[in-house]
C-alpha cells in the first residue's frame, strides 16, 4: 500500500489542482446528477461531486488505491452513494449511464497517460447522450530548453563508471520521453501552441502537429519541453506550464535532441511531433537551424523487444510459453470439486517436474488459483 499512498499524496497535494476541479464541478453539476469517477485513485474527485450535489458516484480504479477510496468514502459518510469498482474501466459495466464523467488522466503533456482511448470507450459506454465531462479539452504547448539535468539523463550512460558494453543505452534514452520539472530559466524561447484536442469529440487515432520554436537567447539546445493547458469546464483551466506561477506543478515532458547543439537568438528550430493514441508511441523530428540533418527520434526505438512485444507482431504464429503451459495445466485441474490444497497436492504428485522446487510449485499453483478462481457454488 505504501506505493499507492506515495503516488496519491502527489495528486492530492498538487498546488491548486483540487480547487480548480471544485470550481469546474460547481460550474457543471446539477443536483441529483450521477457520476463516473474514472481512474478514481482514492476517490477525491468523486467525493467533491457528491459534496456538490451528485446523487450517486461510481469510482473505478484498477490499482490498490481503490481500497483506500472505499475506506475513505466510508469514513466520510458516503458509503451508500459512492460505489467502488476494483477493475479497469475497459472491463467495467455500469448499471446505468451517468450525467458526468470526471477524471484526471492528464499526463505530463496531457495526452500521454492514455486519456484518448480511455475516453473514447468511457464516452460511448458510460455517458448519457449530452452528458458532461471534466476535463473537456487539451491544448498542447512546446518550448526549446537547455537543462544540464536533462542532458545528464541521456549522457549519463557514457559516465566513466559505466562499463563500455552498456554505453549504447544512451541511444535508448535519446528516444525516451522523460518527466521533468523545468524552471523558466531552462526555457530558450517563447512557447509555441502545438495543437488542440477536444476530449468530447476527438476520434483520431494518429495525431500530427508541427511547430517552429523561435530561440530568444543564445544557448545549448538539449531538446524541447511539452506541457498541457487543460480546459476543465468553461473558463476553468489547469496547466503545468513552467512559465506560469499558477501552474499545478505537475512535471512537464522532456524530449531530447539526438545530440545537443548551439543556438543563437533569432534561430528557428522546427519540430514535427506525432503520436499514436492507442499505444502512446510518440515520434519527434527536430530540424536544427542552418539546414543541419534532422534528428529523428521515437519512443518506438527505445522499446526493448520482450515476449509481450512479439505478441503484437501480426505475422508471427504463437505457442504457449513454458509458464503459459504450466498455467493451463494447473487450471485444467480445477473441477469445481477439489479445494486449493487438494489441487496443489495433485499437481505435486502428477507433475513434480513442473518447476525446480516443491516450494516454487506451491507458490505458482497458489498464484494461478488466486488469480483465476473463485469459490464454487455449493451443490443444490
Ligand atoms: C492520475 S491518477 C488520478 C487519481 C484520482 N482520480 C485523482 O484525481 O487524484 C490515475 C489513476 O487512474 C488509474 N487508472 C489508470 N488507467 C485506468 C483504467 N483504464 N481503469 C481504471 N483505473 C485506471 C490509476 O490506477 C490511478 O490510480
Amino acid at each position: 500500500m505504501t506505493q499507492a499512498l506515495s503516488e496519491h499524496i502527489d495528486y492530492l497535494s498538487l498546488p491548486g489542482r483540487n480547487a480548480l476541479y471544485r470550481q469546474a464541478i460547481a460550474a457543471t453539476i446539477a443536483p441529483g446528477d450521477t457520476v463516473a469517477d474514472l481512474g478514481c485513485g482514492v476517490g477525491v474527485l468523486g467525493l467533491m461531486c457528491l459534496e456538490s450535489g451528485a446523487s450517486q458516484c461510481w469510482g473505478i480504479d484498477e490499482s490498490a488505491a481503490i481500497h483506500l477510496a472505499r475506506e475513505s468514502m466510508d469514513r466520510a459518510g458516503f458509503a451508500d452513494r459512492y460505489t467502488c469498482i476494483a477493475d479497469s474501466t475497459f472491463r467495467t459495466q455500469l448499471p446505468e449511464q451517468v450525467d458526468l464523467i470526471i477524471y484526471d488522466h492528464v499526463g505530463f503533456m496531457g495526452f500521454d497517460y492514455g486519456i484518448i482511448p480511455l475516453l473514447r470507450d468511457a464516452r460511448a459506454r458510460f455517458l448519457k447522450p449530452g452528458g458532461a465531462m471534466i476535463p473537456q479539452a487539451l491544448d498542447l504547448w512546446l518550448a526549446p530548453v537547455s537543462s544540464d539535468v536533462c542532458r545528464d539523463k541521456v549522457t549519463r550512460w557514457h559516465d566513466a563508471l559505466v562499463p563500455p558494453e552498456f554505453h549504447w543505452f544512451e541511444g535508448l534514452d535519446r528516444n525516451t520521453r522523460f518527466p521533468h520539472n523545468f524552471s523558466a530559466d531552462d526555457v530558450l524561447g517563447a512557447p509555441n501552441a502545438l495543437g488542440h484536442i477536444d476530449l468530447a469529440t476527438d476520434e483520431r487515432e494518429f495525431f500530427r502537429f508541427e511547430a517552429t520554436l523561435l530561440i530568444d537567447r543564445a544557448g545549448r539546445f538539449d531538446g524541447f519541453a511539452g506541457w498541457f493547458d487543460c480546459q476543465l469546464a468553461g473558463d476553468v483551466r489547469m496547466n503545468n506550464s513552467p512559465l506560469d506561477p499558477a501552474s499545478i506543478q505537475r512535471p512537464q515532458a522532456f524530449f531530447p535532441a539526438r545530440e545537443s547543439f548551439a543556438v543563437e537568438a533569432g534561430d528557428e528550430v522546427r519540430v514535427s511531433f506525432r503520436f499514436r493514441a492507442d499505444d502512446n508511441t510518440i515520434a519527434w523530428t527536430i530540424h536544427p537551424p542552418g539546414g543541419a540533418a534532422p534528428h529523428k527520434l521515437s519512443t518506438f526505438n527505445s522499446m526493448v523487444l520482450t515476449p509481450a512485444g512479439l505478441v503484437k507482431d501480426p505475422a508471427r504464429p504463437l505457442a504457449l510459453s513454458a509458464a503459459g503451459a504450466a498455467r493451463a495445466y494447473v487450471l485444467s485441474q480445477v473441477d469445481g470439486q477439489r479445494s486449493g490444497e487438494e489441487i496443489i497436492a495433485a499437481v505435486l504428485a502428477e507433475r513434480p517436474d513442473l518447476l525446480p522446487s516443491e516450494q516454487a510449485i506451491r507458490d505458482f499453483v497458489q498464484g494461478v488459483l488466486a488469480r483465476d478462481c473463485s469459490a464454487a457454488k455449493p451443490a443444490a
